[in-house]
């Protein structure tokens, strides 16, 4: 049965997370009839459901409990904390609830047609939505955004066992093991090692590369490094060779340059990165055109290779980031509303919620070096900072690069606590342009942790104060 729906949308939106809701709200507020399809009962996708915000609440629960244990440092102690885990899950339900339900009530505000199902498209200018309960439903339309995220990546050759899981599994904590293992030591990897060691587990982490989070520098990553590796086992430049599954437990088999060992654990967090959501939409049969990848191939306004379709989000590629997705978002809905806007940010910020945060954005030192950019670099140790060493946080490092010729700014990285927030001033900065002088020139109030951006930014112009003088040339 299938019931095709009386009006032709001047957009059909598919996908319900931050790209599609936020492309599907910004049309209808440029005066765009719109129909958002999304196949969950809820809005705002992966990022809402089972990513970010859920891992946010379960990160800041369980950071109490180191909270709690440094603060004998000021003289205040507590008995043990205890976490009951039923109570911490109903506070991640209560805030994805409120936040889902907050995005209903933005959409019915601006008349938006909601329809839960999965969208194939049957021709370029018809949509067939399938509720799963054998509900066909028809939708027509003069334009299409595709906004369908992406899923995680399974590694392949592991066994199908419910002790192996990847960061969706890990969100639901139906159990703590004893002993688990993380296959993939970047963001996911490293935020639920956060999650699962403050709860009772025992941490094992094993990444590929030569350094934990590898986008990020290296001496960026180093504070939080030195701190996990305190308590965690970090197997860098290993490879999981393969997983044999037990009564017992799971037997892993690692292979790096140094050893060849296994080791058996509880469960196995697989977080080695995600892939798009391109197939089974129908988007071979149009004629979309696709990349080897499985991403759907878009121009800097975020138009594909058939004029009427639009795409935003993960399914485009990466980074892929939920703030990256809610920009494409509205850049797609504008152009559909007729202005001529392009996607083209200078960068776009990437954060790792671990204690101690790390944040980055621009050029990193690295990609500055294998390039050969004349560039010079401010690092200024959170250990010369009052505010840091007030809080307890004097491990943080802020650098900056900026570029010889120029004077602007190139890039920045943080490590410390709430390096997530602080970055964003040198979003700002790099957006505009600002020079080392500009910045060294803008005044931080005293004491926070953002003066550590200016003194890194009074290094590279030689004003620095607070630090050994500069050294004469
Ligand atoms: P990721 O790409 O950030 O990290 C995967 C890690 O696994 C990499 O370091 C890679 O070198 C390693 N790896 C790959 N194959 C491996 C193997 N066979 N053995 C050992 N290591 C291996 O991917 P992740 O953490 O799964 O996150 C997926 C996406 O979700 C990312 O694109 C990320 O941007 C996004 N995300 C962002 C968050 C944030 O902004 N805080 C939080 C969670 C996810």
């Amino acid at each position: 049965m299938c019931e095709t729906l009386d009006n032709i949308f001047d957009i059909v939106v598919v996908g319900g997370g931050p790209g599609g809701y936020t492309a599907a709200f910004r049309a209808a507020d440029l005066g765009l009839s719109v129909c958002l399809v999304e196949k969950r009962k809820r809005l705002g996708g992966v990022c809402l459901n089972e990513g970010c915000i859920p891992s946010k609440t379960l990160l800041h629960g369980t950071s109490l409990i180191e909270h709690a244990s440094l603060g004998i440092d000021y003289g205040v102690t507590f008995e043990e904390p205890k976490v009951d885990i039923d109570v911490l899950l109903a506070k991640k339900e209560s805030v994805i609830t409120q936040l889902t339900n907050g995005l209903d009530r933005l959409g019915k505000a601006r008349k938006i047609t909601r329809l839960t199902g999965s969208g194939v498209f049957k021709n370029t200018s018809t949509l067939i939505v399938d509720d799963d309960s054998g509900k066909k439903k028809e939708v027509q339309f003069n334009n299409a955004i595709i906004a369908t995220g992406s899923f995680p990546f399974v590694l392949p050759g592991l066994p199908d066992d419910p002790r192996i899981w990847d960061s969706s599994d890990a969100l639901n904590i139906t159990t703590v093991p004893e002993k688990l293992l993380i296959i993939g030591g970047g963001v996911i990897g490293m935020e639920m090692a956060q999650v699962y060691s403050a709860l009772g587990s025992e941490i094992t982490i094993v990444e590929m590369l030569d350094h934990i989070i590898p986008p990020a520098d290296k001496d960026l990553v180093q504070p939080l490094f030195l701190k996990l590796k305190k308590k965690y086992q970090i197997l860098t430049k290993t490879k999981v060779t393969g997983i044999v599954a037990g009564e017992d437990g799971l037997v892993a088999s690692f292979e790096s340059a140094k050893t060849n060992n296994s080791k058996t654990f509880d469960a196995v967090l697989v977080a080695v990165g995600r892939r798009p959501n391109s197939k089974e939409l129908g988007l071979k049969e149009i004629e979309l055109e696709i990349s080897k990848q499985g991403f759907i191939t878009v121009d800097e306004h975020l138009q594909t290779s058939l004029p009427n379709f639009y795409a935003v989000g993960d399914v485009v590629g990466e980074p892929m980031l939920a703030h990256k997705a809610t920009h494409e978002g509205k850049v797609a809905a504008e152009n559909i509303a007729g202005k001529n806007v392009t996607f083209n940010p200078k960068t776009i910020p990437s954060v790792a919620y671990t204690n101690p945060e790390i944040a980055w954005i621009g050029l990193t030192e690295k990609e500055a070096s294998e390039n050969n950019i004349d560039y010079n670099k401010g690092k200024f140790l959170w250990g010369a900072s009052g505010r840091a060493l007030s809080v307890n946080a004097a491990t943080g490092v802020t650098k900056v690069l900026f570029d010889n010729k120029t004077g602007k700014i190139l890039g920045a990285g943080i490590c410390g606590s709430h390096a997530g927030e602080l970055i964003h001033e040198a979003v700002l900065a790099l957006e505009k342009g600002a020079t080392a002088e500009e910045i060294s020139n803008t005044i931080h109030a005293h004491p926070t942790l953002s003066e550590t951006f200016a003194f890194a930014a009074e290094i590279v112009t030689g004003t620095i104060t607070d630090a050994l003088p500069p050294r004469k040339k």
